[in-house]
């Protein structure tokens, strides 16, 4: 190890205090300490390569160090680094506000910017407490969110996103919210009545494509969801959904249909409804936006979608709350009639940040990147099937680039399958030693490559990752 390695690594254990992470633990191990990237792949302070399957944390999009992005951010430093918006306005925001309008699904005509995907959705849900206040219904000040869903960990997107594992301690400073069930085929709702045997084909099946199931699924949740609108809506002010697939809940797919049936829903009730797109958005289901996988005609769009992560195609922190004409239109009025949206950041629409995201967005037509992702998502598709008959893998679930495969440990008779909690651990750490980074959730190994990685890559990439699973559970036959 060179010297240097050495050095940053008592650095780091004497002063980084690293997200989500147990810290004993850590300090245990020598960090891997990334030095710097190229395209999909990243380099380690010995000079070791990996391929960067989390894409640094689902918000990479073209790859690192990409000449493009790195001259739009030169040159908007050449101008200006950074000026605020409150009083003020800037040519980088405004044309990524307006690129942005056009690009998204629906009647979004407004942008709000902020910093990270967390702060994007406490936005969104002041914005939605805020609008139904300026419209004369203060009571409708409630959120209902789906069990599993993840907003970040401000205190508002944690309350929304709340789960019992993450937020213990924090039980007092979050706000109550109504869960509802979102459709996960390997955790059905109590109580669902389930056609299809989930004994067989959920464990087996390939990917959760049950069509009966998934049907089943959504009828539930759907059903569970009118029930409580039926009592609440007249106190709630929006419903916050990740559309297509709650990731941080470990990859789980909705039902195609889904987020239409839950947009219904909101309209009929008159609630807001809250895309959470920080995760989904910018390609990585396969759509620009996940909300584009509803093409039925009377789906509206949601009333608020929020931004962040691949939004600046990974390289700088900024995020962004979109809403309708609408919604801003409640917030018309002097200050006086305290009609503002009392909410700012320091850093709120950075220029550097604007300037890059705009870069990425002409990236994204330059090299035809959907297409790519396209091809991408079915050679992962293909590969993965190499996993179909591994005893170990529980279920396989995939929109786009975004795939969680859940792994269980076989017991005697392999009838049942026992959850861990620490099986992605141990297979994303030996994935590892074989020069590939991935994260695990729990017993789900999560994969999110770069958009833009090459298909020899992405093979390169699918080799370790379907051999480290066969071989964990090869004695298992
Ligand atoms: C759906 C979703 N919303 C919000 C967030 C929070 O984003 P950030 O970590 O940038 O605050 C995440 C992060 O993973 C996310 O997946």
């Amino acid at each position: 190890m060179l010297t240097d390695t050495k050095r940053l690594i008592d650095l780091d254990h004497a002063h980084v205090w690293h997200p989500f992470t147990p810290m004993a633990q850590w300090r245990q191990g020598d960090p891997l300490i990334i030095e710097y990237g190229e395209g999909p792949c990243l380099f380690d302070t010995e000079g070791k390569r990996y391929i960067d399957g989390v894409s640094s944390l689902w918000c990479n999009v073209h790859g690192h160090n990409i000449v493009q992005l790195n001259q739009a951010i030169q040159e908007q430093l050449d101008r200006v680094a950074h000026t605020t918006l409150l009083g003020l306005a800037s040519p980088p925001s405004i044309e990524l506000a307006a690129r942005l309008c056009q690009l998204v699904p629906g009647a979004l005509s407004k942008v709000f910017y902020s910093d990270a995907g967390a702060t994007a959705v406490e936005v969104a849900l002041k914005m939605a407490v805020a609008y139904w206040f300026h419209v004369g219904q203060p009571q409708k000040n409630q959120f209902i969110g789906f069990r599993g869903g993840y907003h970040g960990d401000t205190t508002g997107a944690m309350s929304v996103g709340f789960c019992e594992q993450f937020h213990q301690p924090f039980g007092s400073m979050v706000f109550p919210v109504t869960q509802v069930s979102a459709p996960d085929a390997c955790r059905p709702p109590q109580g669902m009545r389930i056609v299809a045997d989930v004994g067989s084909s959920v464990d087996r099946c390939w990917p959760s494509e049950d069509q009966q199931l998934a049907v089943d699924l959504s009828i539930a949740c759907i059903a569970e969801l009118k029930q409580v609108l039926d009592t609440q809506a007249h106190s709630t002010a929006a419903i916050i959904i990740e559309p297509v697939m709650q990731g941080a809940a470990g990859m789980i797919c909705q039902p195609r249909g889904f987020v239409q049936e839950v947009a219904r829903l909101a309209r009929k009730y008159d609630v807001l409804l809250i895309a959470d797109e920080v995760a989904t958005g910018f390609g990585r289901t396969g759509k620009m936006f996940a909300c584009e996988h509803e093409t039925d005609d009377s789906f509206a769009g949601p009333d608020i979608m929020c931004l962040g992560k691949g939004l600046t195609g990974g390289y700088l922190p900024l995020a962004a709350t979109m809403a309708t004409d609408q919604i801003e239109q409640a917030f018309r009025g002097t200050i006086e009639e305290g009609k503002t949206l009392f909410h700012g950041h320091t850093y709120t629409g950075n220029a550097l940040g604007c300037a890059v995201a705009m870069a990425s967005l002409e990236l994204f037509d330059q090299t035809n990147l959907l297409g790519h992702i396209d091809q991408c998502g079915q050679l992962m598709r293909d590969r993965l099937g190499e996993l179909g008959e591994c005893p170990g893998v529980r279920d396989i679930r995939q929109r786009g680039l975004m795939v969680g495969i859940e792994l269980s440990i076989p017991n005697e008779s392999h009838k049942q399958l026992n959850q861990t909690g620490h099986l992605g651990g141990e297979v994303c750490m030996a994935m590892r030693s074989r020069g590939l980074i991935v994260r695990p959730l729990g017993d789900v190994v999560v994969l999110m490559p770069i958009p833009a990685t090459p298909q020899e890559v992405l093979h390169e990439m699918m080799d370790v990752v379907v051999d480290t699973i066969s071989q964990r559970f090869a004695g298992y036959g």
